[in-house]
């Protein structure tokens, strides 16, 4: 994180206090239709990104230059911080009131000046109107335009080889997952063991999802890795054992909830809850 971004941020937070909503509340709505156009698929360059490494670039470069006392360069960097801001003023309508004209106006007029603590002075204002659309819309732009939804994926599943959707293998893969502890804590090894072959061929045949999102064989290693192996192995000796060990079989539930299940969901699930929302 650079220094602006963290400047943006702790403004942010300032603002947050001064404004009606309550500093606790965050609203991820869906970003406006037209903020489309700036991304893939219907461009093939994400525009809107690049458009703000272009006012990242000269909002820093008055600065950068400022302490070399570079000051031809400085004036460089101003006019077009001014000329981008504008810019993408102009691109998405909905979104035309984050920006301040003036403000940018100001901070380039005190950057001209060539004192660097005017400029720091006046760089609050431009700064602030950043960090508002930031705190309010990046959530969002995150969720809608750089995660890919799980909600097109489709598993076969192995056991009845029936193609589903991925939200309803989830629910085979959790009642699979029952079926092994319910019987367990039943008593009933016979039947745990059982299902503990339908649910692990049910979790590993997940592997085959990772490649629809994933260039790399390499993350593999979570979740659906040695770790998931080890828990499978040691629920497996447990339930083949004369006297299954209660202690040895909650602890490797335990593991593979946890690294296989929850680590998965905390980064894979939140974004889709919220593409769900948007769908509805
Ligand atoms: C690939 C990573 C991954 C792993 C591993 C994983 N899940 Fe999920 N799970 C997800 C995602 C993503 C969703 C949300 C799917 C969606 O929104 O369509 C989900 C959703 C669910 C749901 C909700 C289904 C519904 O109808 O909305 C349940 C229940 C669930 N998972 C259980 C489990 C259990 C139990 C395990 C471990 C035995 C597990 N998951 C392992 C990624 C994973
Ligand atoms: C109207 C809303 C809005 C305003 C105003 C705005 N930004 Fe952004 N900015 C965004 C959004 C949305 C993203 C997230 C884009 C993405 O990740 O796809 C972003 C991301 C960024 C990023 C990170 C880009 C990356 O590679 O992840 C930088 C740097 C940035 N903005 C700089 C600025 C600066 C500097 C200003 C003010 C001079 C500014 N932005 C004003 C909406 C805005
Ligand atoms: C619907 C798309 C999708 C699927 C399917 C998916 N992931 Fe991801 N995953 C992502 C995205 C997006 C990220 C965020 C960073 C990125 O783009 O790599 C991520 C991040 C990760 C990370 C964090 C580290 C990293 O490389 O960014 C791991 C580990 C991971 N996924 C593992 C898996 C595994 C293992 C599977 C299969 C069992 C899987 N994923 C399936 C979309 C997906």
């Amino acid at each position: 994180m650079n220094i602006s971004r963290i400047l943006f941020l702790t403004i942010a937070l300032v603002i947050f206090v001064v404004l009606p909503v309550q500093a606790k509340d965050m609203v991820v709505k869906e970003p406006p239709k037209s903020l489309n156009k700036y991304y893939p698929p219907e461009s093939d360059q994400p525009k809107w990104i690049q458009q703000m490494h272009k006012m990242s670039t000269h909002f820093g470069g008055v600065f950068v230059n400022l302490k070399e006392k570079d000051f031809a360069n400085v004036d460089i960097h101003a006019d077009k911080l001014v000329e981008e801001y504008k810019k993408t003023s102009e691109m998405v309508p909905e979104w035309e009131e984050y920006f301040d004209i003036p403000a940018a106006e100001a901070f380039a007029a005190a950057a001209k000046t060539h004192d660097i603590a005017k400029a720091g002075k006046a760089s609050g204002g431009l700064g602030k109107t950043c960090g508002k659309c930031h705190a309010e819309q990046e959530v969002s732009v995150w969720a809608k335009y750089h995660w890919p939804s799980f909600h097109k994926i489709k598993v076969i599943d192995p056991i009845n080889e029936k193609e589903v959707e991925f939200d309803d293998y989830m629910g085979s893969i959790s009642s699979s997952f029952k079926g092994v502890t319910v019987n367990f804590g039943e008593g009933q090894y016979d039947r745990a063991a059982k299902a503990l072959k339908t649910f692990k061929s049910r979790y590993m045949e997940l592997k085959s999802t990772c490649s629809k999102c994933h260039a790399t064989q390499d993350v593999k290693r979570f979740y659906v890795g040695p770790d998931a192996d080890t828990a499978f192995a040691g629920l497996a000796k447990e339930l083949n054992a004369e006297k299954p060990n209660p202690g040895k079989f909650w602890k490797n539930v335990g593991l593979l909830g946890k690294t296989g299940c929850k680590h998965c969901h905390l980064v894979h699930r939140t974004n889709s809850f919220i593409q769900e929302m948007w769908e509805k």
